[in-house]
């Protein structure tokens, strides 16, 4: 199934087709003359869908297990990394610690899989406020790199600066908001989700606060690399003391675990009718009521009133905790 729209209309329905998780990953978007077909898995919205006269694949990939199973014993294979991930041209993998020997190995076959990457590295998780990586390189040697997605570029140092991949959708949706607001990102990283709104809604200002040394550099760096130096201003420091008061349309709130602590402060960087988006981990059976309760409980200690627009999965954090995002208007 593909839905066949004209060139100029391709960037926004293959973005739909993402944010509604029914892009085909096994085909490839063709374009023939003016047109351009987008590989389906059910039928999208506002969109008629057709039969593919002439569907292209992309290769499938040699298993790792098949690369390497001539020299592993059995158990060594169940062990192998089944998914990885590719920020620009360095791959990112866990792997299991009985098979420490085996990295520089598997780190060879992973390069062999994709010849564009140059570097493999090793991930121990993320940890801290600062929200950092520890990895580790088994393969190559540069980790700063540039990663394209949805249009956006990213500059950032993949063994020092996290990118979640969980967290594409909302990514996508932060780039249909915004269009001539006054926007504060107070947790913006890399401009995770400040480069995505700046880059296709032409919002009129986004104050982009990082703590992290870090990760304000290349905030620095990719600002200018979209050419979106006009409409965003990088701020590093802690959000709590740098984030303005009454005069914000949208708040982003792009923190998880502690963003509670926060939230008075992003309420009264609002004007009134301004938009909140509050993530937090929350337990997965206290889903959404205590992520709701959150942004009321904060507002009514402002003296404002919340309501709430809407709540939704960003992803799943951990076993039995989820990440969301509640969409609330702060009246008064
Ligand atoms: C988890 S990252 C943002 C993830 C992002 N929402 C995404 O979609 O991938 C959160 C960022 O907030 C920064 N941060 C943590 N505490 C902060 C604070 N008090 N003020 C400003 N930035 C802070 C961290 O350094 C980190 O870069």
């Amino acid at each position: 199934m593909v839905v066949r729209v004209r060139k100029e209309e391709a960037q926004a329905i293959l973005r739909q087709a993402i944010a509604e998780d029914l892009l085909d990953p096994r085909r490839k978007v063709t374009a023939q003359e003016e047109f351009v077909e987008i590989p389906l898995l059910g039928p999208l919205s506002g969109h008629e869908a057709r039969q593919q006269d002439h569907p292209e694949f992309y290769r499938e990939a040699p298993e790792l297990s098949e690369m390497l199973k001539a020299d592993l014993s059995s158990e060594e294979i169940d062990l192998l990394p089944r998914g990885w991930f590719i920020l620009g041209q360095v791959i990112i993998v866990k792997i299991d610690s009985r098979l420490d020997r085996l990295c520089p190995r598997i780190a060879r076959a992973l390069l062999s899989m994709y010849p564009r990457c140059k570097t493999v590295l090793r991930d121990f998780g993320i940890e801290g406020q600062l929200r950092q990586p520890r990895r580790e390189i088994i393969a190559g040697s540069i980790t700063e790199t540039v990663h394209v997605e949805n249009g956006v570029r990213f500059k950032l140092d993949a063994a020092r600066i996290m990118f979640s991949q969980g967290n594409l959708r909302e990514r996508i949706r932060m780039s249909r908001l915004g269009r001539d607001e006054t926007v504060v990102d107070m947790f913006a990283g890399i401009g995770y989700l400040s480069l995505p709104m700046a880059v296709h809604s032409n919002p009129r200002k986004i104050l982009a606060i990082e703590l992290n040394p870090v990760a304000f550099h290349y905030l620095q760096d990719s600002v200018q690399l979209n050419h979106v130096a006009d409409r965003v201003r990088p701020l590093l420091g802690d959000c709590r003391d740098r984030t303005p008061v009454g005069l914000a349309d949208r708040v982003i709130m792009g923190m998880v675990q502690v963003t509670d602590q926060y939230l008075q402060t992003g309420i009264r960087a609002l004007r009134p009718g301004g938009m909140l988006h509050y993530h937090q981990t929350i337990p997965s059976r206290l889903y959404p009521a205590r992520a709701i309760d959150d942004v009321v409980k904060a507002a009514d200690e402002e003296g404002r009133k919340a309501e709430i627009i809407g709540c939704s999965r960003v992803k799943k954090y951990s076993p039995g905790v989820v990440h969301a995002v509640v969409d609330a208007r702060i009246d008064k």
